[in-house]
């Protein structure tokens, strides 16, 4: 198993998602020998796990089953450690897509944090891309390293533990994008520049604050960067329920019973006009947006660096 190559069978030492429910997964790591206990029941690695398909449903020990799934960037952004705040795919889609990234392509990223983005940068770029991800958290950027292993992508990254507002991404003159997501982008933005190749390339910055990306654009500017702009990806979620809709009383129907009654029969249930409305309404299931949307995340700023 390999987050960048899917495989078909599971094996010893592979990352698996246990798959309970939409809104309840978790990643195990297959062990023979090991147990993992879930609400339906025991899952025996051993028995349950090592040589069956990914993708099963399997049985647990109290009767009830899980789905057993081969990880993905985006199910890994679901169910990751949370050392820091994480990038979710929604943003990561607008990231990858407006970075231009694809395989071969060359990126620098910082902070590593999670490591919830540099999963879905490495699946795009693989297999002949590389990732320099920066992390001055030592041990942020140590557990990073473990996971890229773990997750048999550490031929296509390079973790270093440095500040890179001071200290850069630990190259020159390499990269096709650049990713930032630290509280001062603005000062690694000279050093974004130098990181870039000849021929010029894409960068993004993500910040909570609309000062921040102030700051960032400012310092783009004067470091001679083009076609900057600003935008923020919202997720709107629709509730499904029922709602009653009122229809007016169109009186008698010409065109004989067959035609009233498909023109009156409602999608669901009928509701009788009161005494004084002379209105009927039908009760329909639909779908409708929140009134009030929370769920801001950050800004995405985005920039090119001229050629030569
Ligand atoms: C919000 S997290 C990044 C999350 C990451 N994008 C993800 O999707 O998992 C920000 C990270 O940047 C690191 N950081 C902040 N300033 C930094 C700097 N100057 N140099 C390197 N890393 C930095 C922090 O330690 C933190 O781990």
């Amino acid at each position: 198993m390999s987050f960048v190559e899917y495989s078909e069978f599971i094996q010893e030492g592979d990352v698996v998602i246990i798959f309970l429910g939409h809104d309840s997964m978790m990643p195990i790591n297959v062990k023979s020998g090991a147990q993992t206990q879930t609400r339906y029941g025991a899952i025996r690695h051993s028995s349950d796990l090592i040589g069956r398909r990914f993708g099963s449903k399997v049985t647990c020990s109290k009767g009830g089953w899980v789905y057993v799934l081969h990880p993905t960037p985006e199910l890994w952004t679901m169910n990751l450690p949370h050392r820091t705040q994480i990038l979710y795919t929604t943003d990561i889609a607008n990231i990858t897509l407006m970075l231009d990234l694809k395989p071969g392509s060359i990126v620098c990223e910082s902070g590593t944090g999670s490591g919830s983005l540099s999963h879905a940068i490495l699946r795009t770029i693989a297999p002949s891309g590389h990732l320099y991800t920066v992390e001055f958290h030592a041990q942020r950027a140590e557990k990073a390293a473990q996971e890229f292993k773990d997750h048999k992508v550490d031929h296509l990254v390079t973790v270093r533990n440095q500040d890179v507002c001071k200290e850069g991404f630990g190259v020159l003159g390499v990269a096709d994008a650049v990713f930032l997501d630290i509280p001062s982008p603005w000062e690694a933005i000279t050093h974004a520049k130098k990181a870039f190749k000849q021929k010029g390339g894409r960068l993004c910055s993500f910040s909570p604050c609309i000062e921040q990306v102030q700051r960032t654009c400012e310092a783009l500017m004067e470091q001679g960067f083009e076609e900057i702009c600003t935008l923020e990806v919202l997720q709107r979620v629709h509730d499904v329920r029922s709602v009653n809709l009122p229809l007016p009383d169109f009186g008698p129907e010409d065109g004989g019973a067959e035609s009233a009654k498909m023109t009156t029969e409602p999608p669901l249930e009928e509701v009788p006009p009161s005494a004084n409305s002379g209105y009927t309404s039908v009760t329909c299931r639909t779908a409708t947006p929140p009134r009030e949307m929370a769920g801001h995340t950050g800004y995405l700023t985005f920039a090119s660096k001229p050629r030569g």
